[in-house]
């Protein structure tokens, strides 16, 4: 699971004694800042418990200081997730960092909190005004994608189980495109992912392909509302519309979820008439990140149906030892209330009018990173900001470097731009992203775009390639997975 070439700081499952014994060998096993002969007797290990205390600020200076190696998260145009609110909000969140949300009976005013945030999110996915539509905050799209999906997965059972047929074998349908966390999904709940295939000039789920792959254990198709490799708009409405017919023409009545973990915070306010969400009768559920483009730190999405009856009832617990009786959905029990505090305070601070001004804004840099990065002259664009604002680009001949030598010479610089290849059938072509968030100001955009004109320069007057992709082509063995950079680490 873990590969040991890596230095330990690299691991994330830093587990087992074989492993720390193999790279002790390189590595002292001990911490001892510069400073530290002012406060503390002897080194500190590693990876044992300390056996003394230290004082408080001496043990945050010493996590600040190693934090310092990691990369700046305004420079971090990877990433999907939010790395700025509003100070306000920060001291929201600290003053609510005590708060178990699970704790429903003492917090009830939080619970309330929760429920507003359902009912506004519901409303701005167009939920049937008298339908009882349900939901609930999740630490993420993730957790939000696996309990949609185990709703779509006991519906299909009780469906089948109704008519006496065998209900052993479910699938899912979507493109290959998807986010790794569907995978996961199929994984870990027994489900066969079905993949849609794309092409060298299709990034995203074809519809007459997935209708192909769609039979009577299909438990649902998923459809994205801004696809993680390119930041596409799935074909969500013509899904629907595929899916009616094949129940007229078959009988079979399969559900369809949007994965919105990005689109959900930006489609209702720059495309407030496309037909993605519960406007399409066939859409039994969505997710999205409330700390993608709803603009909370990371720990916060939200699932939605569209009635309570796409919800099996036997998949919600009732707990009373908290006091009252609790219903609860989510794959872990205990949770931090002050995301969806903060979520609220967007909410109510921002409104319909703060959230499209911000994402009109985010567009519009978009669009200029877009037509500015064109203009160098090297790049085809594949998505110009028009869906999600993310600027997507791939070299347009091939040259004597690669995407991934740009990306590694930006980094240098600071910039993190990701270089990974697309999803299988269009693995061969390797893109770069640059995700618009709030902290990128016109003003650092055209930062970046003079970088990437001196990378480009540089590069095609034979300079060196950046030192990650040197490293890279003298580790690389022939089909090493890890060589290669996947989108699959980056949200
Ligand atoms: C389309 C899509 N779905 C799901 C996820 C997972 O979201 P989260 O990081 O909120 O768990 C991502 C993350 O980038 C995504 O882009």
């Amino acid at each position: 699971m873990v590969a040991v070439d890596r230095p330990p700081w690299h691991l994330y499952f830093c587990k087992t004694g074989k492993m720390l014994t193999r790279n002790s060998n390189k590595h002292d096993d001990s911490l001892t800042p510069m400073y530290a002969a002012r406060e503390l007797s002897s080194p500190i290990s590693r990876y044992s418990l300390p056996e003394e205390s230290m004082p408080a600020d001496v043990a945050a200076k010493i996590i600040l200081d190693e934090l310092n190696l990691d990369g700046n998260p305004a420079l971090n145009l990877a990433s999907f997730v939010t790395t700025w609110m509003e100070p306000e909000a920060d001291q929201l969140i600290a003053d609510t960092l005590d708060k178990n949300f699970v704790d429903a009976d003492e917090y009830p005013q939080t619970v309330e909190i929760h429920d507003r945030c359902v009912n506004i999110i519901a409303r701005m996915f167009n939920a049937p005004k008298h339908s009882a539509y349900t939901g609930c905050a999740t630490v993420g799209s993730s957790e939000a994608i696996h309990l949609a999906g185990l709703a779509m997965k006991w519906r299909w059972k009780a469906s089948r189980q109704a008519a006496d047929l065998p209900s052993t074998n479910p699938n899912i349908v979507m493109g290959h495109n998807v986010q790794v966390c569907w995978e996961k999904f199929a994984r870990y709940f027994d489900v066969e992912p079905r993949y849609v295939p794309l092409t060298k000039d299709r990034f995203v789920i074809g519809v007459e392909e997935a209708m192909s792959m769609v039979d009577e254990n299909t438990i649902g198709v998923v459809g994205i509302l801004g696809s993680t490799y390119t930041g596409e708009y799935e074909p969500i409405a013509q899904l629907a519309t595929a899916l009616d017919k094949l129940q007229s023409d078959t009988g079979l009545d399969i559900p369809l979820h949007v994965d919105a973990a990005s689109g959900g915070f930006v489609a209702p306010f720059l495309q407030p008439n496309l037909q993605w969400d519960f406007r399409l009768p066939r859409v039994c559920s969505i997710n999205t990140s409330g700390h993608k483009y709803g603009l909370v730190y990371p720990g916060i999405g939200w699932v939605i149906w569209r009635d309570e009856s796409y919800l099996p009832q036997d998949l919600v617990f009732h707990v009373n030892y908290l006091g009252g009786d609790h219903p609860t959905f989510q794959l872990n029990f205990s949770r931090g209330a002050s995301q969806i505090i903060a979520q609220y305070f967007n909410l109510l601070r921002l409104g319909r009018k703060g959230y499209t001004s911000i994402m009109q804004a985010l567009h519009n840099t978009a669009s200029w990173l877009a037509e500015n990065i064109d203009s160098l002259g090297h790049f085809s664009i594949i998505n110009a900001g028009n869906d999600l604002p993310v600027v997507c680009f791939k070299l347009k001949n091939s040259r004597s470097y690669s995407e991934f030598d740009i990306s590694d010479i930006l980094r240098e610089r600071g910039w993190i731009v990701p270089a990974y290849t697309m999803a299988p059938n269009a693995e061969d072509i390797a893109v770069l992203r640059i995700v618009v968030r709030e902290g990128l100001s016109l003003d650092l955009a055209q930062l970046l775009v003079e970088d990437l004109r001196h990378t480009i320069a540089h590069l095609e007057e034979g300079g060196r390639p950046g030192l990650i992709a040197r490293k890279r082509e003298t580790s690389k063995k022939p089909g090493d997975k890890r060589a290669r950079t996947k989108t699959h680490g980056v949200c």
